[in-house]
Order: structure tokens, then sequence, then C-alpha cells
């Protein structure tokens, strides 16, 4: 562990560029086994998106940067003359390994947009910027930090959904972010939903505050309600995939009915992500595409291998209405009640 990461209580880190690659902690197999791989292909970045070894909307981004640097790497070394023809396909690989989260389609745009300024090799130029990504995200996160935990003051405890931290971002987090500097100032309990069927919460988001000595709880994903009822949670705090240009929120399935219980139980509920998350191309969370993956995933061991006789449905994101969220916490500031008025003003202001 890193002495500097640890003083911060952030030691996780699950992408790490190394001159031979991109090197993923395979989250797949957490908690059980930390395993790093090293990636040395675009494809490769691809398909470790596509098969969830990095998951969580902003890693997504962060590994797809990576991916066009490896991919740069490889097309001028076979056709210095034609590499930027060429790596339009890698571009087109990567774009296609998860549909929902928005960070994914950014961050290679900001690769993309890399190229006009290249002149010769393109590799030096565009590792600058997938690390300056990569740097400018965990920075983002420190802020939301700092914001996000200041308005939870008065919270003794606090519910989040899905995996948000270390292991889904940069590094230090969205969510978990916001609830690692409350836990600083003082907050008391970490309620962790298991986040079924992939288990992000139970796997990773315990697994990720344990590294960092800071005790979290564990709930069944229908305990949600009773733990609200009970008292012992004044915010619901979760991350976002994507975020529609009225305030509408994807985010992992599961997140609407948190938000829906919260305001049945007038428990708050917060959404924490960077600006990157925000696709303004979009008027409403109706447009957003939801990605369903293998019934597999969902279905018992002992069904799997008798298609028909049983089914599953699977989309693993869900979209929570704008009305319902009391607050954004981006980067860039806070937005109370966020509706179309108040995102353009924060997209409007200064970075
Ligand atoms: O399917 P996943 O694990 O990639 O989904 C992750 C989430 O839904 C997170 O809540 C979201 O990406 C925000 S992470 C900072």
């Amino acid at each position: 562990m890193n002495n500097r990461l640890a003083q911060s209580n952030d030691s996780v880190r699950a992408l790490s560029w190394t001159p031979a690659g991109l090197s993923i902690l395979d989250q797949r197999l957490l908690p059980g086994e930390v395993r790093f791989e090293l990636f040395e292909r675009a494809e490769g970045v691809a398909e470790a998106i596509r098969s969830m070894r990095v998951r969580g909307a902003p890693a997504i981004g962060i590994a797809a940067a990576f991916g066009v640097v490896l991919a740069a790497r490889h097309r001028y070394a076979r056709n210095p003359e034609h590499w930027r023809r060429e790596i339009m396909q890698d571009l087109q690989t990567l774009a296609g390994s998860r549909p929902t989260a928005v960070n994914l389609f950014w961050a290679l745009e900001r690769m993309r947009q890399a190229f006009g300024e290249i002149q010769g090799e393109p590799e030096p130029v565009l590792l600058e910027r997938a690390k300056a990504i990569h740097e400018a995200d965990i920075e983002g996160n420190k802020i939301m930090g700092e914001l996000g935990s200041d308005i939870l003051a008065d919270a003794r405890g606090v519910l989040t959904h899905c995996n948000t931290g270390s292991l889904a971002t940069g590094g230090y987090g969205t969510a978990l972010g916001v609830i690692r500097s409350a836990v600083r100032k003082g907050l008391e309990r970490i309620f962790a939903t298991e986040t079924r069927p992939w288990n992000q919460g139970a796997r990773l988001t315990l697994w990720e505050l344990q590294q960092d000595g800071i005790p979290a709880t564990l709930i069944a994903d229908s305990c949600a309600a009773t733990i609200l009822k009970s008292g012992r949670v004044q915010w619901v705090i979760v991350g976002a995939d994507r975020i529609a240009a009225n305030g509408d929120v994807a985010n992992k399935i599961g997140t609407y009915s948190l938000a829906v219980l919260a305001r049945y139980h007038k428990v708050r509920f917060m959404v924490v992500a960077p600006v990157s998350t925000i696709d303004p191309a979009l008027a409403d969370g109706g447009g957003i595409r939801i990605e369903e993956r293998e019934r597999s995933e969902l279905l018992p061991r002992c069904f799997r291998d008798d298609p028909g006789s049983v089914d599953a449905w699977n989309p693993v994101f869900d979209v929570t209405p704008a009305e319902l969220v009391d607050v954004l916490v981006t980067e860039r500031g806070v937005v109370q009640h966020p509706d179309q008025a108040g995102i353009e003003r924060l997209l409007s202001s200064q970075p």
C-alpha cells in the first residue's frame, strides 16, 4: 500500500499505466482474489470493460482513454502514415464495450480531439492526455468529497448503493468519496446495499472500505425500506452513469427504488458525479440507453444450462427522475433540486 494514499484513507487503485500497457485490477474476482492483469492492446481493454473486469462510469472512461494510447502505439508501429484512419476502428470497438455510462464516450471524444495536435509519433501526446483525464478525475473526486461532506454535516448515518469508490473511478470515488470525506468529519454509520445481481456493494464497496479501515454495514437490497424507516440513515448517496439535461439520473439498477423510498421516508437523496457524467444532448432520462446484460448474471446457477425453461430480464441500470434528487454534487459545484435550469447554470459556470 502506498503510504501517502494510506494516510488519506484511499489506498486502492484499480487502473495504472505502465510502459508495457494498462494494468487493470480484475473486479470480477474481488474480494476473494486481488489480481492485476496487463493489457497491451485496445481490443483487450474493450473486452475488460465489456466483461466488467473494470467497471464504474469514470473508471470505464479512463480505461478507454488508455486503450486509445495502446491503439495508437500499435497502429503507428504498423502503419505510421495512416494510423489516424486505422485507429477509428479501435475507437469504435472501445465505444461498443458498454452503452450506458456517458463517461466512456466523453473520454473517447477527448482523446480523438487530441489527434489534431499530433505530428509524428502519437503516443506521447495521447499518453499525456489519458494521464490528465485520470488525474483530473481523482482531483475532481476530492473536491466533490469536500462539497458533499459539508452538506452531510448533520448526518449520523448514510446508505449507499453499488460501488462508487476508488474501484469505480480514477481513485477516491464519487459517492464513496463523499462518504470517505464525511467519515473524517465524524460520520458514524455507513450502510451499503449488496446491489444484486452483480453484488458491487457486497463484494466491492465492503472490500474497498475494509482496505482503508472504514467500517460499513452490509444490508440486503430488500432491507432498504426497513433501514430508511428506522431513522438510522439521514442521506442516501449514489453515483451516476449518465445525467440528462433535465437532471434525470441513470445509475445502477435499484437506485430509482431507493429514491422513491427515500422520499417516502423523508430521507434526503444525493447524487455525486463529475460534470463528464452529464449528457446535455439528452433532454431527459427517457433517451438514455439502458444496458441489458446476460440473463446468466441473474439466474441461479442450476438454471443457466437450461435455456428456454425459465427466463430472466436483467437491465443493469434504471433512471431516477430529477424530482426525486435533493442535491447533485459535481466538482464544479452543487445543484440543489436539479432541473434543466440548474444543470444549464452548472454547465455554463467556469470549470
Ligand atoms: O455496472 P457497473 O458496476 O459499471 O455500474 C456502476 C454504477 O452504476 C455506479 O454507481 C456508477 O458508475 C457511478 S460510479 C462512480
